[in-house]
């Protein structure tokens, strides 16, 4: 079994990138399975608190991302870049930095993002690439996802409706979980 993590860079209730990963769950290939993680409740970095001990929040998304297989990021994209609260999260899990390598180092990630604009998140997904370099991940560049008009692609309620994305999220996911069981070259 292929065990991914998928985390949304959104707190919108209404996010597409968080409808985005739901649709993901049930678009798995057999014998892979995507868990739902959440930035909620992740406070904003401050030295301070991290001194008082790391969030369990923090803690909690760290040991599930430890116990993945591959992490998929759904990035939504602000002002050309990463939004910051995704950020805030990944630096909070990068602390203390004597665990980046246990969390991070050599761990397979892969990034998908929707905006309604039209060019789907692609500026933000090349900004992850600097941050994920940084902390030693193996991004997967075997395919791409950027989901552009986002409005006309998610119904009201947030399911997926577009048949031509749907296939290629399939696609996505269906290369990403055959890197994920090639050997780890960590
Ligand atoms: C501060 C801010 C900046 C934004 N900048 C961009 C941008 O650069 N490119 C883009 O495609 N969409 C941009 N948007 C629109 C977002 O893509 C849109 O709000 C989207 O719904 C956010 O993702 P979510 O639906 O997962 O919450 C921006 C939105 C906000 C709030």
């Amino acid at each position: 079994m292929t065990k991914l993590l998928g985390i949304s860079g959104s707190l919108r209730r209404g996010s597409y990138n968080s409808a985005l990963l739901r649709a993901a769950t049930r678009l798995m290939p057999e014998d892979a399975t995507l868990e739902v993680a959440s930035i909620r409740g992740i406070p904003l970095y401050d030295g301070d608190v991290e001194a008082q001990g790391i969030p369990p929040a923090v803690t909690q998304l760290k040991e599930a991302i430890v116990a993945a297989d591959g992490v998929l990021l759904v990035t939504p994209e602000y002002n050309n870049s990463i939004p910051g609260v995704f950020k805030n999260a990944i630096d909070w899990l990068s602390r203390p930095t004597t665990d980046i390598r246990r969390v991070f180092g050599g761990r397979r990630f892969a990034i998908i993002g929707a905006s309604p604009g039209p060019f789907g998140t692609v500026l933000s997904q090349n900004a992850w690439l600097s941050v994920m370099r940084t902390l030693g991940t193996h991004v997967w560049f075997g395919g791409r996802l950027a989901v552009a008009r986002a409005n006309n692609v998610f119904d009201e309620s947030g399911t997926l409706k577009d048949a031509a994305v749907e296939e290629q999220l399939k696609q996505f996911l269906a290369g990403y979980v055959a890197f994920l069981r090639t050997p780890a070259a960590r």
